[in-house]
């Protein structure tokens, strides 16, 4: 197992802010945000940025039709952006903004160093231009389209420009780049990038690039040359370095991470990243990142998704309907890191139900429920005096799976090191079949064998909770309180060094499946839009009126309208009191309400009937601690006396969610 406990410095490209950012940006920051969550898991002194590239004659103009400044225009999507960041669970350590101060000064330096020591020089220019993508094109790399020269990645078409530039003496590097390639094979990944690098641009000679405008206002200023603008690459790549002090009195952080020990970057801008960037570097003195990987493209119908196209899908909705962990789960699992591949939202949903709520959800709640079944809900502890040889290749795989997770992280393997994973979820479930525990606790002598069995299948989806945490990250909580682990130590990789470090004894808490089974056509016609949402928000509204007449009792769905302060008093008149359900059904004739029986410790019993149908399966319930106001005048509900009301809120989807309290808190307690 990796023992070293170094820094580990990722990236990823730092995004146009030309339009919200979509489910293909979020795909490379995923990727970035699982990989620097596992390193960190590992002990690495993990260090992760990600960012904007704001300047540009494209954020120019989308400000100037939208009828605001600049940096009007990009302060707006910039928050968007941290927010999706939020809400897919990403932490980085740094988002670093182009436009910002920190960054703006040390480009101007580094441009200059480039010009005074020889490397940039002024001329003019003339070519073909794409106003959109910002880029000249050569005669040759220009497409075509009814007669008319258009660029090659957006099919719009292109006007003839001149301009005078500075230029980078690329041709200069060239040769030590060409060794450099040759002798570090791990430097480009995959490996026929580098091939494509070699045999398309380094071999038949490099073009020096241009790297000012005179054209762009929004721009990094040329600081010797007022009339210039830094143009995209040296301004944007640089950010890497800059973002963690370097040329400046506090550049500890580029002391401690620098090189990098990988860029992320689609394949598109894998050229600029092994190119430019190390030439760059080269011309400033400093080591080159150790790797740049370049991935592929996420497809829509086939085609790019890209912002200037238009054919572009956004993660909220289909977070907002399924919640963060799946869609992580999809994209780093869906296609191998580096092929391109289709994002469908069949092949989401598929794998929705074939792998998390199948594979993954059925185990955690098989396992559950036989230990809650054959041993009272307590782990069994290993039993020494009990044969138990089908087990014994499982427990070996398993405990060998971190290895073999980690095997495939260091190749940026996401897809592949997840599907290690599944394989050991697999064998569990196919461990039960073949075992078969509902046979064993017929007999009494097979006991300690059946407590095997239980404590096999828990201990292996203890370490698939910890391999995933990377991944999905609020996953694993969920696993761990079903299985009842509390101690922090058993939820950690270095516990996983030893299999077998979950000892019997804790209390398994059944809870909500995992990842409840979805009906695909269902959600298909749901994510296809048709006017779903409105349907649905009807018949909420329907259904609260109706809530209205037959006097439900529970969860009002219209804000009470609340006095502005209430004395202390006035709260403590409410008796709000920990309970556990003991039993739960649902009502006779009604499509709305469960009655539970729920345990007060020392206080008892009482039945409460709730109209909580619609969210919970009432078998589910059972065993779960509520929380519930017991002093609450009585009411008749379908002609059952209720004794109380159980406390709940909406989550954002409008799913009604039960209160509960954390572990360690005795039946009876008070809430106040
Ligand atoms: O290129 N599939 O910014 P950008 C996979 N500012 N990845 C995708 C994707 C898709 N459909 N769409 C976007 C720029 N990406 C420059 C980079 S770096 C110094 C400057 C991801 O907003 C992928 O990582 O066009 C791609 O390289 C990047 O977003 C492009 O983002
Ligand atoms: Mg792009």
């Amino acid at each position: 197992m990796e023992e070293k406990r170094s820094t580990y410095y990722i990236t990823t490209p730092i995004y146009y802010p030309s339009g919200n950012m979509t489910i293909g940006h979020t795909y490379t920051t995923v990727a970035a945000d699982t990989m620097a969550r596992f390193r960190k898991m590992q002990g690495y002194d993990t260090y992760f940025l990600t960012g904007t590239d704001e300047h540009g004659q494209k954020i120019e103009k989308k400000a100037a039709e939208a009828g605001v400044t600049p940096i009007e225009y990009v302060d707006q999507i910039v928050a968007a952006t941290k927010d999706l960041w939020k809400l897919m669970d990403i932490k980085y350590d740094d988002f670093i903004r182009t436009t910002e101060e920190r960054h703006m000064k040390i480009v101007q330096k580094i441009f200059r160093q480039f010009y005074e020591q020889g490397d940039i020089y002024k001329a003019t220019y003339e070519g073909m231009y794409c106003t959109d993508c910002e880029s000249f094109w050569t005669p040759t790399q220009l497409a075509e389209k009814e007669g008319v020269k258009v660029c090659p990645d957006c099919g719009r078409p292109c006007k003839p420009m001149q301009e005078e530039s500075y230029f980078f003496r690329m041709s200069k590097y060239q040769d030590w780049l060409i060794d450099y390639i040759e002798t570090h094979p791990e430097f480009i990944q995959p490996a026929k990038r580098a091939n494509e690098m070699l045999t398309n641009f380094l071999r038949p000679g490099l073009q020096d690039l241009c790297v000012s405008r005179t054209s762009v206002k929004w721009g990094v200023p040329v600081d010797f040359d007022e009339k210039h603008t830094v143009y995209v690459w040296i301004d944007a790549l640089s950010n890497y370095i800059t973002a963690l002090g370097y040329g400046t009195e506090q550049d500890d952080k580029f002391r401690k991470y620098w090189p990098a020990d990988v860029h992320l970057v689609g394949k598109e801008i894998v050229r600029f990243h092994t190119i430019y960037w190390p030439i760059m570097l080269h011309a400033l003195g400093l080591p080159l990142p150790k790797q740049v990987f370049g991935h592929g493209w996420l497809l829509f119908g086939n085609d790019k998704m890209s912002k200037s196209k238009g054919n572009v899908v956004y993660p909220q909705p289909i977070v907002a309907r399924y919640g963060v962990d799946p869609l992580r789960y999809y994209l780093m699992r869906e296609m191998p890191f580096g092929a391109d591949g289709n994002y469908t939202n069949e092949s989401f949903l598929t794998r929705m139900n074939a792998d998390l709520a199948n594979d993954l959800g059925n185990l955690v709640s098989r396992t559950v429920a036989m230990i809650e079944k054959y041993f009272d809900g307590i782990v069994p502890a290993w039993d020494e005096t009990a044969e138990e040889p089908v087990g014994n290749d499982l427990r070996k795989h398993c405990a060998e799976l971190p290895d073999l997770v980690n095997e495939q992280m260091d190749k940026l393997q996401f897809s592949q090191a997840l599907t290690e994973i599944w394989k050991v979820i697999g064998e569990c479930n196919k461990y039960i079949d073949l075992t078969q525990p509902w046979i064993l606790c017929k007999d009494p002598e097979k006991k300690g064998l059946l407590g095997n069995v239980l404590r096999t299948l828990a201990e292996c989806v203890r370490f698939a909770a910890v391999l995933i945490g990377p991944f999905m990250p609020s996953t694993p909580s969920r696993i761990f309180a079903q299985l009842g682990i509390t101690d922090e130590n058993l939820k950690t990789w270095d516990s996983l060094k030893n299999y077998g470090a979950l000892t019997g004894g804790t209390r398994v808490c059944k809870g909500d499946a995992l990842f409840p089974r979805i009906d695909v056509m269902k959600e298909l016609e749901a994510l296809s839009g048709k006017d779903t949402e409105k349907e649905e928000k009807k018949a909420e509204k329907a259904e609260q009126k109706q809530d209205k007449k037959t006097g439900k009792a529970e969860k009002k769905q219209d804000e009470p309208e609340y006095p502005p302060e209430i004395a202390i008093d006035d709260f403590f008149k409410c008796k709000i009191q920990v309970a556990r359900v003991i039993a739960c059904e649902k009502v006779e004739k009604s499509s709305k309400l469960l009655k539970f029986t729920l345990g007060l410790g020392k206080d008892g019993e009482r039945t409460v009937v709730s109209g909580i149908q619609k969210w919970y399966a009432p078998e589910t319930l059972v065993g779960r601690q509520v929380a519930v106001i017991t002093n609450l005048k009585t009411a008749k509900l379908a002609g059952i006396e209720s004794q109380g009301m159980i406390l709940s809120a909406m989550d954002e989807n409008g799913n009604l969610r039960l209160m509960s309290v954390e572990e360690g808190v005795e039946d009876g307690a008070i809430i106040g």
